[in-house]
């Protein structure tokens, strides 16, 4: 076997992956029939170009009611001030997600309380999130994480038992189901990005699926600057305006998600099959460790796959396999920051400042969450979408270049200090 890639050797792979987003004369077309139509943008809501989409979206996801928004994250705090969260208030989110899950509270004057995971999943721990219940709490956002789901029927019983909103945080989940219910539609509202990542992608955009129409009339009034859309709103019944602000949709980003709605089905089944393929493959790998498979989780369609690896077996840390891996022609990612950690959230950094209420909450650097901390600061390795996406030799392609790793990880090891400060340099 040559040499691993980061020490000079060949890659494992030097054909490229297929690439994202897919794009073709469709979405050229669909762009096009907006401009020529005039109607760009998210006023009035909804457009034509919006309302199809949002059908074709609960269509494939499930669910009744969907607004559509500018991104995956004022989703999430249109649908806590929908729910009446507000100042004071908390609202329960993992360590392990993006931050978007915990700035959103913020904006909505709540407080976000962050709660460990469980590791076999990477998704937020239901015992933690019943251990953080205080007298203030209001809401739980539970993140499906990279392929997983997180534990819907604890999270759902937790919060009937407490009165609390479950947004589902889905940026991740299009697609994916629980129990055979689309993620998203479990929960009072179910959150996604079409951020231009994202499995299903407008460039940006989000979707709030909401569980009734009085929800989703509250939602769509935040989003679109607290225009009333309840039954007899508008022109003629009169404009009765609550606080919003302009999280529109526009007509392009609704026309383009239409067109990667027809594509992602095909994409979705590519990735799932790949994925169980993936499972056992990896499995085989000393040193890395597959994320447990919920049984309930009955569809898993997904953004990114993580595993874990483990630092004593490889006598390396996440972040010199990931280099490696990458070197060896496999596109990955150490994911995402313990919430504690996140610059974001160091009040010294980015200048949040701490409310002289409650301030303990927002001492985030005195935080501690030791599951997530392990799988974010040395374990997680997060695999490509596009990796599922070409076929059983793009899996045998990461799984050769995990095994040559482990093979040569002493050699590695050798050469980390100086990777390191060669990286840094
Ligand atoms: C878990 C998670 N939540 C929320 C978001 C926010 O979505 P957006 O970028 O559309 O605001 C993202 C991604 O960007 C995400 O990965």
């Amino acid at each position: 076997m040559s040499k691993l890639a980061a020490l000079g050797g060949k890659p494992i792979r030097t054909e490229p992956y297929p690439e994202w987003p897919v794009h073709d004369e469709r979405d050229v077309e669909a762009v096009t029939r907006v401009i020529k139509s005039g109607n760009w943008g998210g006023y009035p809501y909804p457009g034509p170009e919006t309302a199809a989409f949002l059908k074709e979206f609960l269509d494939m996801q499930g669910g009744e009611y969907a607004v559509a928004c500018a991104n995956g994250t004022v989703t999430m705090e249109i649908a806590l001030r929908a729910a009446g969260i507000g100042w004071g208030d908390e609202v329960i989110v993992p360590a392990y997600t993006f931050q978007a899950t915990a700035a959103a509270p913020m904006a909505a004057g709540a407080i976000p309380v962050i709660v460990d995971i469980d590791p076999a999943t990477y998704c937020l721990d239901p015992q933690a999130v019943e251990a953080a219940i205080t007298d203030r709490t209001r809401a739980v956002i539970p993140v499906h994480l990279g392929a997983q789901m997180a534990d819907m029927d604890a999270v759902i019983d937790i919060a009937a038992r407490h009165d609390l909103a479950v947004v589902e945080d889905c940026a991740h989940a299009h697609g994916a189901r629980w129990r055979g219910r689309g993620a998203g539609t479990i929960g009072h509202f179910g959150s996604f990005s079409l951020q231009s990542s994202k499995i299903v992608t407008a460039g940006e955009g989000g979707v709030l699926i909401c569980r009734t129409a009085d929800l989703a009339q509250r939602a769509a009034s935040i989003a679109n600057c607290g225009r009333s859309h309840a039954p007899g709103g508008g022109p003629e019944g009169g404009y009765r305006f609550t606080m919003g602000g302009n999280y529109r949709m526009t007509e392009l980003q609704a026309a383009l998600g239409r067109v990667g709605l027809e594509r992602f089905p095909e994409q979705a089944r590519q990735r799932e099959e790949m994925a169980d393929y993936a499972d056992e493959a990896l499995s085989e790998v000393p040193g890395v460790r597959v994320l447990r498979r919920d049984p309930r989780h009955t569809t898993r369609s997904f953004y990114r796959y993580i595993l874990a690896t483990d630092p004593e077996t490889f006598g390396l840390e996440h972040d010199a396999i990931c280099y490696a891996l990458e070197a060896e022609g496999i596109p990955c990612w150490l994911g995402y920051e313990a919430m504690n950690h996140y610059d974001l959230f160091q009040p010294g950094l980015s200048r949040l400042p701490v409310p002289s209420a409650f301030p303990e909450r927002f001492r985030f650097d005195q935080m501690h969450f030791p599951k997530a901390e392990q799988a974010c600061e040395r374990e997680a390795v997060w695999l490509d979408e596009s990796v599922f996406r070409a076929g059983r030799q793009g899996v045998d392609s990461a799984v050769a270049a995990l095994l040559k790793i482990y093979d040569q990880r002493q050699e590695l090891a050798a050469q980390v200090d100086q990777l390191r400060a060669s990286l840094s340099a």
